[in-house]
């Protein structure tokens, strides 16, 4: 029996209740390939076995509580599709708050030295990295991540976009880089804490914890980064870092004790200081 698109979910209805319908949708519309309107436009488009047996799967899956993102392998981000697998932590929708502001102030760097390096530390799936290459190709971006099987899926996502612009380096954060080289570093590191019981169980159960969780209070791996990153940092480099919902006012002194300056605090959508951008004083 072959099923239209129509009684495909209509017979799954009660089925589908405790998912999100426009999960389900995605799901569908991912296998059959087609953009969401088409599934409400040709209700009776006819679904193949094999897609059907796909569709069948992709349901189990959410059941199970598998992220939507983990069931059809991508995630859209600022506007670009990236393959995600179980090794990279899903890129946030908030994390993109950083982009514009890094090409802003990366667009008045670049004007006054003609050249820009930018370091993407800990880039999982490249989210961050890739789409600042894909947005300035001038720039020169270095991807680092200690992670082997996401740098796996990281060269997948880069060999998609093809960029001349981009180096993947494996390494302990700025452990294997040299000194001075980077106009701006940015981080979005793990950051929570490992006894945090704010995590949603779907998140500690399928995202990777060498994503998530970082040693005293989710501090360790900031602590780390703040004070290698002005070693590897320019004259006057910039530090861009995400951090958790109530680390904002740890992070400063982290920085200040860095000798950081220039502080700036940025905002997402809930209102959480969620970013600190910052300009390393120290310089040797
Ligand atoms: C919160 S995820 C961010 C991934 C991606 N940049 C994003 O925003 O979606 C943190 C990333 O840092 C990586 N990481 C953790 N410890 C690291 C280390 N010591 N050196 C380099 N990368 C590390 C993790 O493997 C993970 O990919």
């Amino acid at each position: 029996m072959y099923y239209t698109i129509k009684s495909l979910l209509d017979s799954h209805s009660k089925n589908l209740i405790s998912l999100n319908k426009k999960d389900v949708e995605v799901c569908l519309c991912h296998i059959i390939n087609k953009p969401r309107t088409f599934i409400h436009l040709n209700p009776e488009y006819e679904i193949t076995k094999s897609q059907y047996k796909q569709f069948q799967g992709f349901i189990k899956l959410l059941k199970n509580g598998q992220p939507l993102a983990y069931v059809i392998g991508n995630e859209e981000f600022y506007g670009y599709e990236y393959f995600i697998n179980n090794d990279v932590l899903i890129p946030r929708s908030e994390t993109e708050i950083i982009i514009p502001e890094i090409l802003k102030y990366g667009d008045k760097i670049f004007e006054e030295n003609n050249k820009l390096t930018i370091i993407d530390a800990g880039s999982g799936s490249g989210c961050i990295g890739l789409t600042i290459a894909s947005e300035r190709p001038n720039w020169n971006i270095i991807l680092i991540e200690k992670s082997l099987k996401s740098i796996d899926l990281l060269k997948k996502n880069h060999d998609h976009y093809l960029h001349k612009n981009c180096t993947i380096i494996a390494t302990d954060w700025l452990k294997g880089i040299n000194q001075n080289i980077a106009d701006i570093i940015v981080s979005n590191p793990p950051y929570i804490d490992f006894g945090s019981k704010y995590v949603d169980k779907n998140v500690y159960k399928f995202e990777p914890h060498h994503a998530l969780f970082s040693d005293n209070k989710g501090l360790s791996d900031i602590k780390t980064l703040v004070s290698q990153a002005r070693f590897t940092l320019n004259e006057n480099g910039l530090l861009f870092l995400e951090n958790g919902f109530d680390q904002s006012d740890k992070i400063m002194d982290i920085l200040k004790e860095n000798y950081y300056e220039d502080i700036d605090i940025i905002l997402d959508y809930n209102g959480i200081k969620r970013f600190t951008i910052s300009r390393s004083s120290y310089y040797g």
